[in-house]
């Protein structure tokens, strides 16, 4: 292990690349990027690095928003097969065909969809900015969300937007969560407070002391003066709760079917160190985007990127 550490950080250093990682990857994953976040810093982070080559230790969509944001640089995805159920809820082409119903609509879209989505929308938010993203749109003007209803009705009710549109997708991870067993956890540990991401179901999000973005989550974790969570997000963010703050206990809240390990996300777990490895010195599976539809997507992401919330 620690071979394969050292030889990756020569390769980085060599070809100036720089590692970028989500919370949900493998614990030894995180320990070697550069730099970890949640979609929100990322996206930030791929449009601001002056490194040659981005290694995106993440999912297929988040590799694609660095090449949007980066289209000069090599972005490599150490798995190509690391897609995103949430992201292949919405097509773009059936999307495209549900836009025609709402022409005079503003198209937001979370940023957990595939570049053909992003061309079809004008603003792209993540869960760490989608209540001011959605606060920010005139009231007069009506709103189609996309692609997650979870995410979509929690915006609803947080910022009174009943009337807008919501396209019916969702993630197969945040969709497992057993509210009974949440529930039956907090009755074992009445002083814990319950952290849930709002990519989960809203009778989930009824249990939770706190929802945020998994930046959010982790923020809140460090902040509170409690010592015992219950977390109801992907497993993965449990590494660096526990790492920021030794002393208190972190509990991964359980799936409806416990043997499914289904609050693991099987994507993000296909990235592990090897294939970083093999990415690196081989510099292989470089993310390509058509120049059109790339310049198409961009605007909905800089939009977000660039507004002063
Ligand atoms: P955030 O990184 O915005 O918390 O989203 C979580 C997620 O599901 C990423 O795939
Ligand atoms: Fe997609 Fe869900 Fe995995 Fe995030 S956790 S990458 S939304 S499948």
């Amino acid at each position: 292990m620690s071979d394969i550490k050292s030889e990756i950080s020569k390769l980085k250093k060599n070809k100036n690349a720089v590692i970028l990682a989500h919370y949900y990857t493998r614990p030894e994953v995180q320990d070697i990027a550069d730099f970890i976040g949640d979609s929100l810093a990322l996206s930030h982070k791929a449009s601001l690095t002056d490194a040659d080559i981005i290694v995106f230790a993440g999912v297929h969509f988040m590799a694609e928003t660095a090449k949007i944001l980066s289209p000069d640089k090599k972005v490599l995805i150490p798995d190509p097969e690391a897609g995103c159920s949430l992201a292949d809820s919405c097509e773009a082409v059936k999307f495209s065909r549900f836009l025609k119903d709402y022409p005079d609509h503003i198209v937001v879209s979370y940023v957990n969809t595939s570049v053909g989505v992003k061309a079809l929308t004008d603003i792209c938010c993540t869960s760490g900015n989608a209540v001011q993203v959605i606060k920010s749109i005139p009231a007069d003007k009506k709103i189609v969300f996309g692609p997650d209803r979870n995410l979509g009705n929690y915006l609803k009710s947080v910022t009174g937007r009943n009337d807008m549109v919501v396209w019916d997708g969702a993630c197969h991870v945040h969709e497992e969560f057993s509210v009974e067993k949440i529930l039956e956890l907090k009755r074992q540990y009445p002083e814990a407070k319950v952290l849930a991401h709002p990519e989960c179901k809203k009778t989930v999000l009824l249990t939770a002391d706190y929802i945020g973005s998994t930046a959010a989550l982790l923020k809140y974790a460090s902040e509170s003066k409690t010592d015992i969570f219950i977390v109801v997000t992907e497993s993965g963010i449990l590494h660096q709760m526990q790492k920021d703050n030794p002393s208190k206990r972190f509990i991964a809240a359980p799936p409806v079917d416990s043997t499914c390990g289904c609050n693991d996300c099987n994507y993000m777990k296909l990235v592990t160190l090897e294939k970083i490895y093999d990415v690196l010195l081989n510099e292989k599976n470089e993310v390509h985007i058509n120049e059109e539809l790339r310049k198409k997507a961009e605007g909905s992401i800089l939009r977000m990127l660039n507004s002063k919330f």
